[in-house]
């Protein structure tokens, strides 16, 4: 078993650069088998999800080959078969984008029901709902998922009851091939859907408005291959945003689309962080005179993502006054609370909502990560914490974070990761 052990109270000082966003990494590389050539795809993070995904990908007959640690060439040309194993759909939320990019490309997908982090129910009923609209038979059996389209998609208008962003991305990948035009109402607006139609545009799609709630996809018989960049993920910049504040540090966070990260900004502004950003960078600094309690609300972009609210809470019950928490988007990403409590935290958990009663000293302790969140919630409570914080299950941590413990260690932080039987 692996354990992540932090010496806490060492003030960050520092650069940090940020990788490629996992969540626009892992929408990309699944749409890569719908191209007609070879892609290149630049700005990978080393992270366990990306290396399940090509996985996933090799199991169907699609070659991947690094030409370095960032960048993959995918060939779909010879792929063997649209069925995706159940060990490769259960380890990660984002195989269900194999659905739309096999039923999107060859009429046919059968794919096991996605795995992924624990957050309460995670239904996928939208991107199902989408896929018979564009006319594809939806079947399950076993817990497997079967598309069918024997005759091709059909454009159609399609609303979803709430921006999902896996939905969006999902019936984008599909309506592709779809003949006609497919007009997506409600979408999600998140920069990684944003990222994956300008992949998919670079190599032939015709989509448009991604990043507006109104994304119109014209029909298209073949996709080209081409070479692409991952945008830099927004959620690691603001999990090392976060960890500036908690600890009264200096960091700046490079690499990233500062205009991605204005929700977090203002609110680290209102708390008291001194905030400074340039074209691609953003630095923070803690405030000597302790932080200020605020309001979060979680919301799709651009509101306050979800992912992170357990590091932004964790922060704010080591702020002045009492913070008040709404979670919106998933209805169970709660628990977490239980381990920071663990380390000194005092919060009140009421449905949705978390009321901080702020000022606490976080002392080290054992505790165990829930989830990809929760461990790098813990984690930043455990730099800011007096002695020692030992984390369990750091597996999840792997799914999301490249480089973690060394991207802390060169901003100053005494982290390690060890091994015990
Ligand atoms: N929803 C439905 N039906 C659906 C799809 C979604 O009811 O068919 C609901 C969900 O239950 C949830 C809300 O809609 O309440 C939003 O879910 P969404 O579909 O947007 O989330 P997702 O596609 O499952 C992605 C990210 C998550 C991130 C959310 C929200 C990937 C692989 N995952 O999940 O990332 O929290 O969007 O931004 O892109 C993470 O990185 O830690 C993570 C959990």
């Amino acid at each position: 078993m692996e354990y992540i052990v932090i010496n806490g109270q060492k003030p960050l000082h520092g650069n940090v650069n940020i990788s490629g966003a996992k969540n626009a990494a892992v929408a990309i590389l699944p749409a890569s088998i719908a191209a007609g050539d070879v892609c290149v795809i630049d700005n990978l993070p080393q992270i366990e999800d990306v290396s399940n995904m090509i996985n996933a990908m090799r199991s169907m007959g699609v070659r991947c080959e690094f030409e370095d640690e960032h960048t993959l060439r995918v060939d779909a040309r010879n792929m063997t078969g649209q069925v995706l194993e159940e060990k490769y759909a259960r380890n990660m939320r984002a195989s269900y984008y194999f659905m739309g990019a096999m039923l999107g490309k060859y009429g046919y997908a059968e794919v096991s029901r996605p795995g992924g982090c624990d957050l309460g129910a995670r239904p996928i009923d939208y991107h199902l709902k989408g896929f018979t609209a564009l006319g594809a038979t939806c079947s399950q059996e076993h817990g497997v998922v079967k598309l069918t389209a024997e005759d091709g998609l059909k454009g159609a208008n399609i609303y979803l009851d709430c921006p999902s962003v896996g939905a969006t991305i999902n019936i984008m990948m599909a309506a592709v091939f779809a003949e006609g035009t497919t007009l997506i109402e409600n979408a999600a607006k998140e920069p990684h859907v944003v990222d994956a139609a300008s992949f998919l545009n670079k190599i032939g799609a015709k989509i448009y408005g991604a990043g507006t709630a109104n994304i119109r996809v014209k029909g298209v018989e073949s996709l080209s291959g081409g070479d692409y960049t991952v945008l830099p993920d927004p959620i690691e910049a603001g999990t090392y945003m976060i960890a500036a504040a908690i600890t009264n540090g200096d960091v700046t966070v490079e690499n990233i689309i500062p205009k991605h990260m204005d929700s977090v900004t203002s609110k680290l502004k209102e708390m008291g962080c001194a905030i400074t950003e340039g074209d691609d960078w953003i630095r923070v600094c803690g405030n000597n005179e302790g932080l200020r309690a605020c309001e979060i609300k979680t919301a799709f972009y651009p509101g306050f993502p979800t992912d992170l609210q357990p590091q932004m809470t964790t922060l704010l019950c080591t702020a002045q006054g009492t913070s008040i928490v709404t979670e919106n988007v998933f209805d169970a990403r709660y628990r977490y609370v239980n381990e920071i409590r663990r380390l000194g935290a005092q919060l009140k958990i009421e449905g949705r909502v978390a009321v901080t009663k702020g000022s606490c000293t976080y002392t080290g302790a054992e505790v165990m990560a829930t989830d990809l969140r929760a461990g790098a919630a813990l984690v930043l409570a455990g730099l800011c914490a007096k002695g020692e914080t030992v984390i369990s299950e750091v597996g999840h941590l792997d799914r999301g974070y490249g480089r973690f413990e060394e991207k802390f260690r060169a901003i100053g932080a005494d982290i390690k990761r060890i091994k015990k039987a």
